[in-house]
């Protein structure tokens, strides 16, 4: 973990009792990297002696004696109360869990898939997060997090990898619905991640979060006071505003506005205008959307459509941006030219005194 990491989520945590079950794979080191440098005790449960030897020869000097790497099934609701039980016995307690469970899968569209596919990819997955989730969020202390892992297909569909998308899109209404029914006692987080570089997707593209940075902005939520929500970290830029937001404890939110034209090819006129008609009302009914317009040119010689949103913060927009994505194929089939992401604005300059 660099000294930058370090800084980016950096708080101390000693004395912190955090599960990362999952935490041998890949988005997991990060995690526990991370809270292994901000001092707390990190409970790692592994389903076999093989990974755990291999995990603690890939954490070399970092495994130190707060480390504790434990061979255990946390995948079934017994084995996770068992697991809960334990590390309530033996540290006194559960103040964080990050859950970075299970990897991706795809090869075969929704309708050529197996039950083996169904158990593999859907079934087992989400049973082993709703166990570990059920066993430990009602022994969370008050001050701690609960963070789920997710990734970008759970708003976005993934052909050839629905599975994965409809596990993760349960997944992220669990958080929902636990934030829901905690009614604030207890805070659960969703980090939605792009794709990540770990030490399997080592070469991976320069914008793409590392697990470490996954890490620092689950240890952020931990040792900040704000309530569970929904994080989008779709690349470095977004986990540094993420740990921004928990470090403050508030929200410096700024709405933004964007604006963007189309030009349809010639003769699919209507079928765009049908199109947005179809996407507004799900566009309006996004959290932090506070506008959603679309305008035809008068100049009929040359017909264009302007698109104007404004959302209450940039990250609200960012939430936008990854839902609208699978519908954006479908959008550029009826342009002239490829969509450009739209130009952003900030506040409203006439309200800025002085203007
Ligand atoms: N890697 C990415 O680029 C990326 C991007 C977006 C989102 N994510 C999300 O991050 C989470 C972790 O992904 P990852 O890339 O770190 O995965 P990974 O390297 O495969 O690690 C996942 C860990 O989950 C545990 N696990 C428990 N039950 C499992 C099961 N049935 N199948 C597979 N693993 C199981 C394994 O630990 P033990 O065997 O030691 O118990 C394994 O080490 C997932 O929710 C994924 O959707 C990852």
């Amino acid at each position: 973990m660099s000294t930058n990491d370090t800084k980016l989520g950096g708080r101390d945590l000693s004395g912190r009792r955090v599960l990362v079950p999952g935490g041998t794979g890949g988005v997991g080191e990060g995690a526990v990297r991370s809270y292994l440098a901000a001092g707390a005790d990190v409970v790692v449960p592994t389903r076999t002696e093989q990974r755990a030897e291999e995990f603690r020869r890939v954490l070399g000097d970092a495994a130190t004696d707060r480390l504790h790497l434990v061979v255990h099934d946390y995948t079934s609701f017994a084995g996770a109360e068992g697991l809960a039980a334990e590390m309530r016995r033996s540290l006194g307690g559960i103040d964080d869990v990050v859950a970075p469970i299970g990897g991706f899968w795809s090869g075969r569209r929704l309708t050529e898939i197996g039950e083996s596919d169904w158990r593999t990819a859907f079934v087992e997955l989400a049973t082993a997060h709703a166990a570990v989730m059920r066993a430990c969020v009602p022994h969370l202390s008050p001050s701690g997090a609960y963070c789920l892992i997710v990734g970008e297909s759970a708003t976005t569909p993934v052909p050839t990898a629905g599975l994965v998308s409809m596990e993760q899109s349960a997944l992220l209404m669990m958080q929902r619905v636990l934030t829901a029914e905690l009614g604030g006692d207890r805070r659960v987080f969703a980090l939605v991640l792009g794709p990540v570089r770990t030490r399997f997707a080592a070469d991976a593209g320069p914008g793409w979060i590392t697990a470490d940075e996954v890490g620092a902005v689950a240890v952020a939520a931990s040792a900040g006071s704000l309530p569970g929500r929904e994080i989008q970290l779709r690349d470095r830029a977004a986990a540094g505003r993420a740990i921004a937001l928990l470090r403050d404890g508030t929200s410096r939110v700024e709405p933004v506005v964007t604006m963007s034209t189309m030009r349809p090819k010639p003769g699919r006129e209507n079928e765009l205008l049908d199109l947005l008609r179809e996407l507004a009302p799900r566009i309006r009914a996004e959290p932090g959307c506070l506008r959603y317009s679309a305008h035809l040119t008068r100049d009929a010689g040359h017909p264009a459509v302007l698109i104007l949103m404004e959302f209450e913060s940039r990250e609200a927009f960012e939430a936008h941006s990854a839902r609208i994505a699978g519908q954006v194929s479908r959008i550029a089939a009826l342009l002239e030219t490829p969509p450009a992401p739209p130009a952003l604005f900030g506040s409203d300059v006439a309200t800025v005194s002085g203007v």
